[in-house]
């Protein structure tokens, strides 16, 4: 099993070939790591730099403009992009002019340090200054080094479309917040992004409304937590709102009623739900729509109240399996994942035995573990010692990592001898014979394609399975 995959893998941006509006002559290779947000701001960047004309390429060698969308979220995270850095400077050799510029959140970590520390970079931006980048591009080609990573509290980018970068043009990510207000102590992620705001909710309808007619059948929305979502208008930020007027706001739940609502063949999930702010509300409309896909991404960070009380994560191991009961209860056969840190500061290992009794007690489908990586600046490197030695974090990973995939099969084993509705996404890896979707728990289904295709529902009947594939035949 992947134990880093989404969060960390150095999956390529694929920029597609698109006609721009009034073509600039130069050409953009945009490369995206980190999480589903980092990827869905790259399609804002795509978006904002076609308009001015670029056209897109997927080899940065003939690339006029080289972005990397960055991570910081663990030192892995960013050594990856130092790598990738190096391949970057080849092109300045037989392209002196090229633009090299590194976007995200490693990008506002380091700030103007990244442009001393890697001479060759050209451009340094932070999530919230992507609309400056046309600016920017022009500075950066008259010779000058071009920097912004000025955070906002207002900016979603609400009014920009994004350029679906997408393999599948079935699935669609759309963020409905930025920033995240929590600092979970390990967490760099309120440096790189800022404070907290939520979109406009018409906005955020109207870019399912226009995702569905592209063709899509699915939308993620996208939040670091997204139970906190609350739209007032006005722009008053939710500690100053009064009882009344946090009455006439939109909040998640609401919000997702009203996603659910666009079309009924449009799928529905979210990604990440906070355990401590998570509500029935919540779990009750997912219940009341069928297209509100039963999968819930619930992280824990830990099964130990000690150390999560140190991660101030807001909550004790009783609340979350309060919460897990909650979503058993309303949502019966509701799959549901994690996140899993292993060796936090102080972490013993009656806090790992902690750790493996909760995740049996849940049974995980599915799980993201990580070994803990200091952060600078966070709570967690200011207040304690990363005491846990490196080799025993990695083993307390590797028996979480071997826990999970005895609880995937199981979980994968019971969706055995059912009919399930899957959402195709194109053809399974091994044969174009066969074809793949998800069915509404997240698990991935491949059958024989007959006259099937993308973005067609089809009832499979499961008869078999790998450890974490449905295998089956449309009935
Ligand atoms: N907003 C989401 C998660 C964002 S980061 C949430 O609150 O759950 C994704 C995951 O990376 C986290 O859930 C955590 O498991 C992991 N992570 C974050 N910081 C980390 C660190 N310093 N070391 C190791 N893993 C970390
Ligand atoms: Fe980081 Fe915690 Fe915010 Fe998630 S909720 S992004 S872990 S600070
Ligand atoms: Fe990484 Fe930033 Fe996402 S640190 S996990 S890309 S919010």
């Amino acid at each position: 099993m992947e134990t880093e995959k989404i969060i960390d893998e150095s999956v390529q941006g694929e920029a597609l070939l698109m006609p721009s509006k009034i073509p600039n002559g130069k050409k953009l290779f945009l490369e995206s790591y980190g999480c589903q947000m980092n990827f869905s701001d790259s399609e804002i960047v795509a978006s904002i730099l076609i308009d001015k004309g670029f056209t897109t390429t997927q080899n940065f060698e003939e690339a006029d403009v080289i972005f990397v969308n960055t991570c910081a979220i663990r030192d892995n995270a960013e050594n990856r992009v130092r790598q990738r850095l190096q391949d970057y400077k080849r092109v300045k050799r037989h392209n002196p002019d090229a633009v090299i510029g590194v976007l995200g959140c490693m990008a506002e970590r380091l700030k103007s340090q990244f442009l001393e520390e890697e001479k060759l970079v050209d451009l340094v931006v932070g999530p919230d200054a992507y609309r400056d980048l046309p600016n920017l591009i022009e500075q950066a080609e008259s010779g000058q080094k071009a920097i912004n990573v000025i955070l906002s509290k207002e900016e979603t980018y609400a009014d920009i479309a994004p350029l679906r970068l997408d393999k599948n043009g079935v699935s669609a990510f759309v963020s409905i917040m930025r920033g995240c207000d929590n600092m979970c102590s390990f967490c760099v992620v309120p440096f790189t992004r800022g404070r907290e705001r939520s979109r406009d909710p018409e906005s955020i309808l109207k870019e399912c409304r226009d995702a569905f007619e592209a063709g899509y059948r699915e939308v993620t929305l996208l939040g670091q937590n997204v139970d906190s979502y609350l739209y007032s208008g006005g722009g008053l930020k939710k500690e100053k709102l009064t009882e009344e007027q946090k009455l006439a706001s939109v909040n998640f739940a609401q919000l997702l009623d009203k996603v659910a609502l666009v079309n009924p063949d449009l799928r529905v999930r979210f990604s990440t739900s906070h355990p401590k702010d998570m509500t029935d509300d919540v779990l009750e409309v997912m219940a009341k729509h069928e297209n509100i896909c039963n999968n819930i991404h619930l992280p824990v960070q830990s099964g130990s109240s000690k150390v999560l009380e140190m991660m101030n994560r807001g909550y004790t191991r009783e609340w979350y399996l309060d919460r897990i009961a909650a979503i058993r209860h309303i949502i019966p056969g509701c799959g549901i994942s994690t996140d899993i840190i292993t060796g936090f500061c102080g972490e013993t290992d009656e806090d790992q035995q902690l750790t493996l009794s909760l995740m049996q007690e849940v049974g995980y489908d599915f799980a993201f573990m990580f070994a803990y990586s200091e952060r600078p600046k966070t709570l967690a490197e200011r207040k304690y010692k990363d005491d846990v030695p490196e080799p025993v974090k990695m083993k307390r990973l590797q028996e979480v990592v071997a826990l999970q995939r005895q609880l995937s099969e199981a979980a994968t084993k019971k969706q055995v001898g059912y009919v399930h509705k899957v959402l195709i996404e194109g053809f399974s890896k091994k044969s174009e014979d066969m074809l793949m979707g998800r069915n509404s728990q997240n698990s991935v289904v491949v059958f024989p394609k007959l006259h099937y295709k993308k973005g067609d529902y089809v009832n499979v009947m499961v008869s078999s399975c790998t450890s974490s594939t449905l295998i089956g035949e449309v009935v």
